[in-house]
């Protein structure tokens, strides 16, 4: 029951932690408020407005789970104050535009959000005057596509093709910078601050609302009752829960926190081979939802979109012993099981709830 272990050292160390998490409103952003409750931590929250009146953080209630403070990430003030009066133990830093297409629709603002809106809660987190320990969140996209097979590791060539991809990517040299220039574990008794980067991606699980993501696509189609057009049924793409990657940040969040050596950054993915094309997945969903179909039709707009990306996760599984629970499959039925039982009624924080005890207490393999 190695799992149990786990959950009980997460919470041995979260219980009480002030935690300022950006992006609490989001998709990711409000499991993680979910999961870092149920490990006993004290949430301030830092993001926008919810964008939908059916996103996960309205639907579970995120307000009563946190101290929600409502403002942009680009507002170096508004930043600097949050966190100082925070006075937080650790930082999640999830605020971004996140989106691909958007981001060739609002480039500016894709880099003013996701490079600057970084730099401000690196800065105010220089500022705080005890101990801190951040975790940023990036995206396997951070990596310069070479269109090869082989996974990623975590020192190879920052990149970017899309806006998207390439903000974050910036985002990184400025973290690196910070974590050198500010940060560095030689004088971590005179600044008593560690930083690491979480890089991870294609996550799915319930409560995604985001456009131009396929499972959130399928539900609106099923909603709606029509045809889900899809653009690349043969892709291949690496699947993963959104617990798992919870899971890891936590984990690295809480390793870190203990030794600052552990600095840098990592990459957290499916293990090798546990791959589905997007037609697999869709067709898997549609079974598990017992409703929906879909089609196949060819995109007009051809915007570049990444190909296949695979991460090396040796890093996280040697340093933090993290492992990926659930399979690709398990993941999508998580998911779509999630959408089909609340559209049934069943109440979202309990059944989120439930999801991140049953991630915990199986068994690991
Ligand atoms: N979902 C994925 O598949 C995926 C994959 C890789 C990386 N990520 C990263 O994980 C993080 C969370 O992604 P998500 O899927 O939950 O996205 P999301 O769109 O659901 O949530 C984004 C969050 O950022 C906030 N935000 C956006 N612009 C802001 C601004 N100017 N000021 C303050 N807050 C702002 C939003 O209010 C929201 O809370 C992002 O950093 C994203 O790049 C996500």
């Amino acid at each position: 029951m190695e799992k149990l272990g786990i959950m009980k050292e997460l919470r041995d160390f979260y219980a009480g932690k002030r935690v300022f998490l950006t992006g609490h409103t989001g998709f990711k952003g409000s499991w993680l408020l979910l999961l870092l409750r149920e490990l006993g931590a004290e949430i301030s929250g830092f993001s926008l407005a919810p964008l939908h009146k059916n996103d996960l953080y309205l639907l579970a209630g995120g307000d009563a789970l946190c101290d929600s403070r409502i403002a942009d990430i680009r507002d170096r003030e508004a930043v600097e104050t949050a966190i100082a009066a925070a006075r937080p133990d650790l930082i999640f830093h999830l605020a971004a535009q996140p989106l691909v297409r958007e981001s060739y629709r609002c480039p500016l603002e894709t880099f003013d959000t996701n490079v600057i809106g970084s730099v401000h809660v690196l800065d105010a987190m220089r500022q705080l005057p005890g101990a801190c320990t951040a975790l940023m969140i990036t995206t396997d996209k951070v990596y310069e596509n070479r269109e090869w097979g082989f996974p990623y590791k975590e020192n190879d060539r920052l990149g970017g093709f899309d806006p998207y991809s390439s903000s974050k990517a910036a985002a990184e040299i400025c973290i690196a910078s910070y974590q050198k220039a500010f940060f560095a574990p030689e004088k971590f008794k005179e600044h008593r601050k560690s930083l690491a980067v979480a890089r991870g991606g294609n996550v799915i699980g319930g409560g995604d609302r985001a456009e131009d993501r396929i499972i959130p696509d399928l539900i609106r189609s099923i909603e709606a009752n029509r045809e889900l057009r899809i653009r690349n049924p043969r892709a291949i793409r690496p699947w993963q829960h959104v617990l798992e990657l919870l899971y890891g940040y936590c984990l690295l969040g809480m390793r870190l926190n203990k030794d600052p050596l552990l600095q840098g950054a990592y990459n957290f993915g499916p293990r090798d081979g546990d791959e589905m094309t997007v037609e697999e997945l869709v067709m898997t969903a549609i079974r598990i939802y017992g409703k929906g179909h879909y089609a196949h039709r060819p995109d007009t707009e051809e915007l570049h979109e990444t190909g296949i990306l695979r991460l090396n996760i040796e890093k996280a599984q040697n340093t933090l012993n993290w492992y990926p629970r659930w399979s690709s499959t398990e993941a999508v039925e998580k998911t779509i099981s999630w959408y089909r039982d609340i559209a049934g009624g069943a109440d979202p924080r309990a059944y989120c709830q439930r999801q991140i005890r049953e991630y915990f207490e199986e068994e690991g393999s």
